[in-house]
């Protein structure tokens, strides 16, 4: 086509975003847990990203508050040493690490109500230097234990307070990561402690698997295209199954993750957020609420578990070795492996069973979204036993790595005979788009500068999701859920896992190495 000078262009380049993200606002950004590992591997490594781009407020600072004694030499130092294993773009761009280095502040102090009257009266100094006018992004990158005696002494010296539209005062938002509570009656009194001193919109709860991009681009998939949505509904999917694996084990953190588990750890949040986005209904916008509003229906469709379907429909499993790890007890009874079944008691979902597993010391690192459609009516093709060959279509959604979307299809293999074979449309992220894929915390980081809410977790959605698994791990917990299994590092997982799905007559998309 193209040389008798016809091009017909199918996918125009990009041009103006059609969401803008907007600018966002000055601000100081105050760090509780700045030495800490998230700090260390996330947040720094994503404001150093932010920096190098320019994406950052013209006036922002940052203010480390920590509760170890270090001088902000010695502080700025430890930062610069974690960017050079941890920054995206490596080596280490001097002058953006100045620009950033120059903004960076700390404090040393307690949780006591003398250290917030410190830390106020820094902040108003930081804010007139910064030109940040005043407006506050609380970063809790602390462990869950630390919430209530920070809330507290945020709020009662007068740092935090419930904004009011009829009064014109600088914003303030608060920052929290999950775990948010450890079971639904936690989560509950997490968020009366929050809502007792802020309001709903100035809280922003981090699930960094709504800043990737692949799972915003699940929406992007199913209501940018006209193909996709009027096959996304029992009439044409037989199942779906959403996988998070990953290769490594606890990693140095064996003592928080003994006490949390799979479920908590990933299903309750991560999965449960990639599955509303896959089984949602069109929201009326694209705007947070509407958004929010839509997936918050799903976290109430989901089929509880009850009596003895947890032993049916969720098998948990413990790598070998996971005893060892260091802050493991050495009877430890925590699954890190689970697969389970559940159903979305919707009219569009009705009887389409989603699997969903997650487990560490596994074959290979993949999180994905295998959408496995029916098999075809009618067969055409010759005999029964090439009809059995015939592989149903699957639409499959690569969270990482990889990322991208494949779609695996039959074709006849050229010759003279008919002969058929599963080949696969691809879709890879690295190829199309001329640029690398930005990590979930330089997104997130940013919207709540922005005050935009939309990719963070809302407060009923995260009580919903605790009201569906806290039965399930409760159920495990007591013995009555189904034994424990064990598997090997290195392998899919337990044979009970690949069973769930055998009994129905289907399998797990394989974890090749
Ligand atoms: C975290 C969990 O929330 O997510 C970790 O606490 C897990 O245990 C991690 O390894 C996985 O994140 P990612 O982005 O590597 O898939």
């Amino acid at each position: 086509m193209e040389e008798q000078g016809l091009h017909i262009e199918t996918h125009p380049r990009e041009g103006d975003p059609l969401v803008r993200a907007g600018r966002p606002d000055p601000c100081t950004m105050v760090l509780f847990g700045a030495t800490g590992d998230l700090a260390q591997r996330k947040l720094f490594p994503a404001l150093f990203e932010l920096a190098r781009q320019r994406m950052l407020p013209d006036n922002f600072a940052v203010v480390a508050f920590s509760r170890s004694e270090h001088n902000l030499e010695q502080f700025r130092a430890q930062v610069k040493e974690g960017l050079k294993k941890f920054a995206r773009t490596q080596p280490l761009d001097e002058a953006t690490w100045e620009r950033l280095a120059s903004k960076l502040e700390m404090m040393t102090g307690g949780y006591d109500a003398e250290s917030f009257i410190r830390l106020r009266e820094h902040l108003d100094g930081i804010s007139e230097r910064f030109g940040t006018q005043g407006n506050q992004l609380y970063y809790l990158a602390t462990p869950a234990s630390t919430f209530p005696a920070l809330l507290d002494g945020l709020s009662s010296s007068g740092l935090l307070y419930r904004e009011d539209a009829s009064v014109k005062r600088p914003w303030r938002r608060l920052v929290i990561e999950k775990p948010f509570g450890r079971d639904l009656v936690s989560a509950k009194e997490l968020n009366r402690a929050l809502t007792a001193v802020i309001d709903e919109k100035q809280i922003f709860r981090i699930d960094h698997y709504l800043g990737k991009e692949t799972v915003q681009n699940i929406l992007v998939f199913r209501f940018a295209n006209a193909i996709f949505e009027p096959l996304w509904n029992r009439q044409h999917i037989d199942h779906v199954e959403i996988t998070a694996a990953e290769k490594i084990g606890v990693e140095g953190r064996g003592r928080f993750y003994d006490e949390t588990g799979v479920i908590r750890d990933m299903v309750q949040n991560h999965l449960l957020q990639v599955l509303a986005m896959c089984a949602m209904e069109p929201p009326v916008s694209f705007a947070s609420e509407d958004i929010r509003d839509e997936k918050n229906k799903v976290f109430r469709a989901l089929r509880p578990m009850v009596g003895g379907e947890v032993a049916k429909y969720v098998v948990q499993g413990q790598y070998e070795g996971y005893r060892e790890e260091q802050g493991v007890a050495k009877d430890s009874k925590t699954p890190t492996y689970v697969a389970l079944k559940t159903y979305i008691d919707t009219w569009r979902w009705q009887g389409v069973p989603f699997y969903v597993r997650a487990g560490k010391g596994l074959s290979k690192r993949a999180t994905e979204v295998s959408i496995h459609y029916k098999s075809v009516p009618h067969c055409l093709f010759n005999t029964s036993d090439t009809c059995q060959r015939l592989q149903p279509n699957v639409l499959t959604l690569r969270i990482q790595p990889r990322e991208g979307i494949g779609l695996s299809f039959e074709s006849k293999v050229p010759g003279e005979d008919i002969n058929l074979s599963g080949v696969t449309m691809d879709f890879d992220y690295s190829k199309s788009f001329n640029k690398p894929v930005p990590e979930a915390y330089e997104r997130l980081i940013l919207d709540c500068m922005r005050g935009n809410t939309t990719l963070f977790a809302r407060q009923d959605s995260v009580e919903q999701a605790w009201a569906w698994v806290t039965p399930i791990i409760e159920s495990l917990d007591s013995g009555q859920g189904g034994p424990m299994h064990t598997y090997a590092q290195g392998s899919a997982g337990p044979d009970a896992g690949a069973a769930l799905l055998a009994r129905d007559g289907r399998r797990w998309t394989e974890l090749k190495g």
